[in-house]
């Protein structure tokens, strides 16, 4: 017998980059971000087209049953006192869980569930962060460098943003050269 080894995809641990993949991505800009910080005039003076997050996907079947595995990259900066984040969201299909793993950079990833409780995970290079259904979620870089996470989500989880019409009921700021976590006013 003749085996054939297929080549997987790769991960670069180190950087998070993919490799060997049909791959989709998409970049995600200072105007694409809209009334997500609080700050909405700060963030009106900065450069329209900044990169605040990329994600890289993997192409893969999107199926019932199978799973996405992607990448975020998300960039260190504020928006006036606050730190870069994600937009956040549930899933459409709210019983549907996902796991990130962080890979470089530090910061925190926000879990929120419907009922608006809200907590933070550390995330860091090795952590592993169990993200249950019904669970909205979000990164934010508090560091200075880049914070890339790895993620694995099923293919039908999908995204639902309108649901978090309100926001998340924390923020994270920079205050005082340290990291603050406060109440959310607006929600
Ligand atoms: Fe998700």
């Amino acid at each position: 017998m003749n085996p054939i080894f297929i080549q997987p995809p790769q991960v670069a641990w180190a950087s998070g980059a993919l490799s060997e993949g049909p791959l989709l991505r998409k970049s995600t800009r200072i105007q694409d971000l809209a009334g997500i910080f609080v700050d909405e005039q700060a963030r009106q003076k900065m450069p329209d087209d900044l990169i605040v997050y990329d994600v890289e996907m993997l192409a893969t079947s999107p199926a019932e049953g199978e799973l996405y595995t992607g990448v975020t990259h998300l960039y260190p900066g504020k928006i006036g006192h606050e730190y870069f984040m994600t937009r956040g969201h549930f899933h459409n299909r709210r019983e549907q869980g996902e796991v990130y793993f962080g890979l470089r950079g530090s910061g925190l990833l926000l879990l929120q569930n419907e009922q608006g409780e809200a907590r933070l995970e550390r995330v860091f290079a090795g952590s592993v962060h169990i993200i249950p259904g019904f669970t909205a979620h979000r990164l934010i870089n508090t560091g200075d460098d880049v914070l890339s996470a790895l993620a694995v989500w099923p293919a039908v989880a999908g995204h639902d943003y309108a649901a978090l019409a309100n926001g998340f009921s924390l923020r994270v700021i920079e205050e005082n050269q340290s990291v603050q976590v406060k109440e959310a006013k607006n929600g």
